[in-house]
């Protein structure tokens, strides 16, 4: 996707040097465009847990970088094998709740587990990570045609006038690899010339819409409108709201959502309201050993300081500015998960399906279980 007039992907090669990994530094955004450079596992755990990078398929597809850079890392090592298995276990743990996170770092050493020397488990860790980008770009892209035909109805329906869309957090090219999920149809129906307009949730504390969606919407020449993050419910009581389209980091084999917080409160008043509530995901985000999300999904809880204090970034520095007693005893959950009974459909790289466990293994019959 574009950003300041340059294509970028969402994480890749440094040209030149295949032993650093680059993304975009999206804590700078939107006032700066800085690019990381990744070169150890460290760097990746870093990344992740402090949020330079976020949104389930990215911190996945980083992860599967990590072993790769562990790999290299790994000359002189006694045992390499039991050396990387431990540093797969410690990058599970920068962040508990996108699924990606585990299931790619999985992926990608049971990818170099049957390989016995270094260089060549560095080979097939580098062929995988890429290959893990390529299948997610791909599943992005597909979701977007697959939701293109719910704005195209709307808009028909609403012979013309602006398609509204309600969107929470950055599920956009951010955080996933290229066109993003929730973005995807939006993107797509803006390109096909459909006139389409996306209220932002603000998204405190991170802020990943204001900052995020907003700047990635604004790129590309969407027309969007900033809300703040309880204005959503006013909006849909006032039919000004056509579809709520979120991402997920996490969903369960029976159509529970996690995502961010804030995500269920939407979608209890889309319910209220009659308004279709979309969640758009690649199958890498679907967690197929839970059934129970609101049981069995690890919700991450963040440092309070993200509700105490603001940091701006200004001048090319960082301030932090208190924006509540420091003294206030802070709950900070980073997700929430919304129940599948709320959620009108899924939009996959296969197609849409009901947020129920049969729609979802008609179509992903591969992962269906032997007795089910
Ligand atoms: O804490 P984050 O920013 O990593 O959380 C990301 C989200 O919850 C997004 O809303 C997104 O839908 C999930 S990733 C596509």
């Amino acid at each position: 996707m574009k950003a300041e007039g340059r294509h970028f992907e969402t994480i890749w090669l440094k040209p030149g040097n295949p032993a650093v990994v680059q993304v975009i530094d999206q804590r700078f955004l939107p006032f700066e465009l800085v690019i990381e450079d990744l070169v150890s596992v460290e760097d990746v755990y870093t990344a992740i847990r402090d949020m330079h990078i976020r949104g389930a398929p990215l911190i996945g597809a980083a992860a599967a970088f990590g072993i790769y850079l562990a790999l290299l890392q790994g000359k002189g090592k006694d045992s390499p094998g039991e050396w990387l298995r431990q540093k797969a276990q410690w990058l599970k743990s920068a962040r508990p709740t996108a699924v990606n996170l585990f299931s790619c770092i999985d992926r990608v050493v049971r990818a170099v587990s049957a390989e016995g020397s270094l260089g060549v488990m560095q080979e097939r860790a580098l062929e995988e990570a890429l290959k893990i980008v390529g299948e997610e770009r791909e599943s992005c892209r597909k979701i977007g045609e697959y939701g293109l035909p719910l704005i195209e109805e709307v808009s028909r329906r609403k012979r013309g006038e602006p398609v509204n869309i309600l969107t929470h957090c950055n599920a956009g090219w951010l955080a996933c690899i290229d066109f993003g999920t929730a973005t995807a149809p939006v993107y797509r129906a803006h390109e096909k010339g459909i006139p389409v307009h996306v209220w932002v949730d603000e998204t405190r504390p991170r802020n990943q819409g204001s900052r995020l969606t907003a700047w990635e919407l604004h790129q590309n020449g969407v027309s969007y409108t900033l809300i703040a993050d309880n204005t959503g419910g006013h909006l849909m009581q006032h039919g000004r709201v056509d579809m709520v389209l979120v991402g997920s980091d996490r969903t369960t084999i029976r159509g529970d959502v996690a995502n961010k917080i804030g995500t269920y409160l939407k979608a209890l008043a889309a319910f209220d309201n009659a308004v279709p509530f979309y969640v758009a995901l690649p199958s890498s985000s679907i967690d197929w050993s839970v059934e129970d999300g609101v049981s069995d999904i690890i919700i991450e809880e963040r440092g309070g300081d993200e509700l105490l204090y603001s940091d701006v970034y200004t001048a090319g520095e960082w301030k932090r500015y208190p924006i509540a007693m420091a003294e206030s005893r802070v709950l900070n959950a980073g997700f929430d998960v919304t129940p599948a009974r709320l959620v009108t459909a899924l939009i996959t790289e296969r197609g849409l399906c009901k947020a129920e466990k049969n729609s979802i293994f008609e179509l992903f019959p591969e992962k269906k279980p032997k007795r089910l």
